[in-house]
């Protein structure tokens, strides 16, 4: 696996994310431990992007729990019928949130979470986890970032 990520923070954040898909894909390539795997792509993402709050909730136990994450504290346990997460799972879609206020029924684990996009992970016909990606901006997703973290969920579809 490589050991040090390298990310150009002069390039735009198309830019970036075409470097840093296929440094995820290495870093994780040989390693079969999906919580492993799921630690360094949130990681990755946090040190390339600087985002707020990145990282996963898994479908389990009939309700979503916290997993790998980077950034302050969360809630551990969402229901499948709240929050943005929540709408992701019950939507089976990728949900973005310019304005997380405007949102009904968004959960707050911090108040400087001002944006958020929210990408579902699904094989075998089931949600197996929702990544979630917090900005203290608003506005600050959009088609590139559905685009690309999209693709990275391909991958972790891949570990399943
Ligand atoms: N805001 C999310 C909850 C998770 S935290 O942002 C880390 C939601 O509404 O589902």
């Amino acid at each position: 696996m490589a050991e040090s990520l390298i990310v150009d923070q002069n390039l735009s954040k198309e830019e970036k994310y075409k470097s840093l898909l296929p440094q995820i894909e290495a870093l994780t390539t040989g390693e079969t431990d999906l919580i492993a795997n799921i630690s360094n792509l949130v990681a990755a993402l946090k040190q390339g992007f600087g985002f707020f709050w990145v990282g996963v909730y898994f479908n389990k136990e009939g309700q979503l729990v916290l997993g790998p994450f980077q950034g302050p504290i969360a809630c551990t346990r969402i229901p499948y019928h709240k929050g943005v997460c929540g709408a992701c799972y019950t939507r089976r879609e990728t949900i973005l949130v310019p304005d997380v206020e405007a949102f009904p029924g968004h959960i707050a684990c911090s108040s400087d979470s001002k944006s958020e996009i929210v990408v579902p992970v699904i094989k075998d016909d089931e949600v197996k986890l929702v990544l979630d990606v917090d900005s203290d901006k608003l506005n600050d997703f959009d088609e590139v970032d559905q685009k690309y973290l999209e693709q990275l969920m391909k991958l972790v579809e891949s570990w399943y």
